[in-house]
Formats: structure tokens, sequence, C-alpha cells
């Protein structure tokens, strides 16, 4: 079974000490948990490819705590510069030019001439980097394809004895993945959305594209996977609720129906959650992940989704719903 630790100086610093021992550890981040290993050491890295069920073809983001460190591992162009500057420490990953002396392991990187950068924002992840002294690759801490984990108790239900040390911090704040921001080539692209919205990057880098699912030439192997999965049926921009359905829903109650007869406020518990009753979509982001856990129950035949506006924040919240939709 896997123990759950509060963060503490001790706790820590016994954290620290696994991921110096080759040993995988989860830990909190400011949008989503991750599980964590030694970037360096290719073996604890495996660890973490096995205990997610992870295919090797996908790459992991590498955690650093400083600038300074960051520059070590990757070549940064004036704009990467200046855009570190200003989104880090914070929910925003770089893909940058590898440097080839930078001694990550090729796991990490699975092989590519890129490597995803990102200094948390979370101070406990901060500080266990700092302990640690190495950088510390981390994919999200939860089963290959199942929704991220944004408490500790999501992390023990999708790993198990999978995630041995979960160092704990309560909930996440964002609630979702990373903005996933590709500068290694001409234009810089949004790989995958996130808190950091384009709106927020074009004041620094002009023109900033989308590149979100490009089968004929993937940039970023896990956006093609399949992804954020309940294990039942996911059905988008619901105007009703179908028999036997939950609804996952944003706003008010009022125009939702059940099909056959019934209002969607009269629901039970089980089968409804609101993302955000006075439609904030910093509140729907934070909620996203754990609503859907709460409705993936045996008691829902599947989850009806209503409408979500698809700007700002609205475009990471819809992305991950339509992934969440093509199912497991
Ligand atoms: O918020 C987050 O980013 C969390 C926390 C723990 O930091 N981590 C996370 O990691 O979501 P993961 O592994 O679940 O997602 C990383 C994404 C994947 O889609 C992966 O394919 C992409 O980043 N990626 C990693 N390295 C890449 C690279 N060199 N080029 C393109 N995409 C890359
Ligand atoms: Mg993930």
């Amino acid at each position: 079974m896997s123990i759950i630790k509060i963060a503490t100086d001790e706790t820590i610093a016994e954290a620290a000490a696994l991921i110096q021992a080759g040993e995988i550890v989860a830990l909190p981040t400011e949008t989503v948990y991750g599980l964590g290993a030694n970037a360096f050491n290719s073996l604890a890295v495996a660890k973490i490819f096995a205990a997610k069920k992870r295919p090797s073809i996908n790459p992991l983001i590498t955690h650093i705590e400083s600038l300074e460190n960051a520059q070590k591992l990757a070549y940064f162009s004036d704009e990467a510069m200046s855009v570190a500057r200003e989104f880090w420490p914070g929910p925003l990953t770089l893909i940058l030019p590898r440097r080839a002396d930078c001694g990550i392991s090729d796991l990490v990187t699975a092989g590519l001439e890129t490597i995803a950068l990102r200094i948390p924002a979370h101070k406990i992840a901060r500080a266990l980097i700092e302990k640690s002294g190495v950088p510390i690759a981390a994919p999200s801490a939860n089963s290959s394809g199942e929704p991220s984990a944004t408490t500790p108790r999501h992390v023990q239900q999708s790993l198990g004895e999978n995630a041995p040390f979960i160092l704990a911090a309560g909930a996440c704040d964002v609630g979702l993945e990373s903005t996933v921001l590709d500068m290694s080539g001409d234009v810089p692209v949004i790989l995958r959305p996130g808190a950091i919205t384009a709106e927020d990057l074009k004041p620094l880098l002009g023109v900033v594209g989308y590149d979100l699912d490009n089968h004929e030439k993937p940039k970023s192997p896990g956006q093609l996977l399949k992804h954020y999965a309940p294990s039942i049926p996911v059905r988008l921009n619901a105007i009703d609720v179908k028999k036997g359905e939950a609804l996952l829903a944003f706003g008010g109650l009022k125009f939702m129906g059940i099909e056959g007869g019934g209002h969607a406020a009269d629901m039970p518990d089980h089968a409804l959650r609101n993302l955000s009753e006075e439609t904030d979509l910093t509140q729907a982001a934070a909620n996203l992940f754990t609503m859907l856990r709460d409705l993936d129950v045996p008691e829902n035949k599947g989850i009806a989704v209503m409408n979500i506006p698809d700007h700002g924040l609205g475009i990471a919240i819809n992305d991950r719903l339509k992934r969440a939709a093509q199912g497991r």
C-alpha cells in the first residue's frame, strides 16, 4: 500500500532522500500531482513509466527550481528567456532545444532533440527539487489514460502501491496540467492549453499558434494518446440528461431537464456536480478532474457535460473534456 505523508521539513527531507536513492515520489504542484524521479537516473525514470504503465514514446517534463539550472539543460532564445522570466515559477512548460551534454536520461526526452522544462510555483515542489539537488522528471501522478490526480487521495486511488510515497499538500490550486509551449521552432506553438493562455503570451511573443491534435506530424506524443478518460462515456454540450446519465453542470440548472421527465436540479448527489454555479472558469478548472472522478461510479451509465465557453481557461477545460469524451 502507499503512504500519504503531509509535507513538513522532515517528510520533504525523507522524499528528497528517496529521489537521491533512485526511488519515485508523488509530489504536489500547483497544477496536478506529479510522480517524480531523478531525471539524471534512467533506472529511476524507468520506474515512473512502469508505475504509470506509460508508453515509452511519451516524454516527461523535467522540473527545476531555478532559471540558472534550467539553462544548464536547454538553449534559451531571447524570447524564451523573456517568457521564462515572466511566467516562471508557474503552470507553463517550455519545449526547448536540449543541450547535448545536459545529462538528462534519454527516457525522459524519449530520444527527442528537445526537452520539456518547468519551474513549478508550488512551494513544496520547489523545496523538494532544491533538497534533492537534481532535476525531477515528473508526469502527472495517475495511471496512463486516467484523469490527472489533483489530491493525494486520487494519486492513491489511481496508482495504488505503484506510488509508495505520496508527499501531500492538499488539493492543487489550478487543477489542470500546465500549458505546453513549444519554443523550439520558428513560431511559438501551444501543444497543450492550460492556465497560461495564448492571450497571456501574445504581448511577449506576438503570434502564438496552436497544434493540439496533429496526427500527421505529432509534436507532443502524449497529446495523441487516449487521455483523461473516466470509465463511462462522456457526452459533451448536453442540453438535457438521458436516463441513467450523470450531469456535470456549468452555471445555472434552470433549463436542464431529464429525458422522460424531471428536473436536473433534483438529481441525486452521486449523479450531479456543478463545475461552477457562478460560471467562473478558474473554479471550473480546479474542480474538473475531481468531479469527473466523483461521477465515475457504477450508479452512473455516462456523464453529460454542459457547454463550457471556449475562451481563456475554457479552451484548456474543453481540450481535456474532448479527450475524456474519446473514451479509454
Ligand atoms: O502540470 C503539469 O505539466 C504536470 C505537473 C506534474 O508538472 N505534468 C504533466 O506531465 O502533466 P505529463 O507527462 O502528464 O504531460 C507532459 C506532456 C505530454 O503530453 C508529453 O508528450 C509532452 O508534455 N512533452 C514532454 N516532453 C516533450 C517534448 N520534448 N516535446 C513535445 N512534447 C513533450
Ligand atoms: Mg499526464
